[in-house]
């Protein structure tokens, strides 16, 4: 049985078991991928662990993503361009960590049609924000980030070497001229605080396209007022799926698609 599995604390709230297990199912693999809830303390040692009893790999989710860079071995350039590991595979002895997170938000918005390239606003500056903003770099975009705090923008510009940062409060009127705007911050999510999207979308050309990497709920405030406003959307459910997807190839062998089926097991779940 080829093993493999998701390295989190908490775990349980992970969707990632139940698509690779389907996806091994659709491929006939016989493989397993299970969840396993690891506290921060013991990440390195639980890490090496997997690797000697025979996992093919992991993926790493929070709190341990920047942890596993500390750790692995080996580390793609993605990877050091993200600042994080979000998938890890042991080979020869090597615990080699790749960051899957900025090609699946990419692949993602390919597979809804949407052309990635022109002037990208991204909202947010924290881990999660910083593997989009690179892939939307090393696609050639040009790149705005706002964040409420400006010095983490500002950071995040300078360990990326491109991009450019603006006051919070200012990105509304930043939207003239945007082909992409992007929300990688928490706000959205079930249960937090929120904002007037409505009034901050007014400015928008009618081109835009407005994405979410949040996925609970699905349609987020932010969706829902770009939708109303009749801009394309697209939410962060296909992102989750297609950045399973490279390590699924590496320790199961077979590339899995994003169809139908996964995305309908996935909303389910929600
Ligand atoms: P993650 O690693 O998942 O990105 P994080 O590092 O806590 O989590 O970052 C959350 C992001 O949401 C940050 O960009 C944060 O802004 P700050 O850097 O100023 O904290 C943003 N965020 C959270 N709550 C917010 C709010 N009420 N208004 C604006 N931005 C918010």
């Amino acid at each position: 049985t080829k093993l493999a599995g998701v390295m989190g604390w908490p775990v349980e709230h992970s969707r990632s078991p139940m698509m690779h297990n389907y996806w091994c199912k659709v491929h006939g693999v016989n493989g397993a991928y299970v969840p396993l809830s690891t506290k921060p303390e013991l990440f390195e040692p639980a890490l090496r662990g997997l690797g000697a009893a025979g996992f093919r790999g992991v993926n790493v989710t929070i709190p341990h993503k920047e942890a596993a860079m500390r750790a692995c071995d080996q580390l793609t350039d993605t990877a050091k361009r993200a600042g994080a590991v979000n998938t890890i595979v042991f080979e020869n002895g090597q615990i080699i960590g790749d960051c899957t997170d900025g090609t699946g938000f990419c692949d993602n918005l390919t597979a809804h049609g949407v052309q990635i390239s022109g002037r990208a606003l991204v909202l947010g500056a924290g881990g999660a924000a910083r593997a989009v903003v690179a892939a939307l770099l090393d696609r050639g975009c040009e790149v705005i980030i706002a964040n409420r705090t400006m010095e983490r923008a500002e950071a995040m510009i300078s360990a990326l070497g491109e991009g450019e940062a603006v006051e919070w409060f200012d990105w509304p009127s930043l939207l003239p001229g945007c082909s992409l705007l992007v929300n990688a911050t928490s706000l959205g999510m079930h249960g937090r605080q929120d904002m007037d999207w409505d009034a901050a979308l007014i400015q928008s050309g009618p081109n835009l396209c407005v994405t979410d990497i949040v996925y609970t709920p699905r349609e987020t405030p932010l969706l829902l007022a770009a939708r109303r406003r009749g801009l394309i959307t697209v939410d962060g459910l296909g992102m989750l799926i297609h950045q399973a997807r490279a390590g699924f190839r590496a320790w199961f062998g077979y590339d899995p698609q994003a169809d139908d089926a996964t995305f309908e097991l996935l909303a389910d779940s929600l």
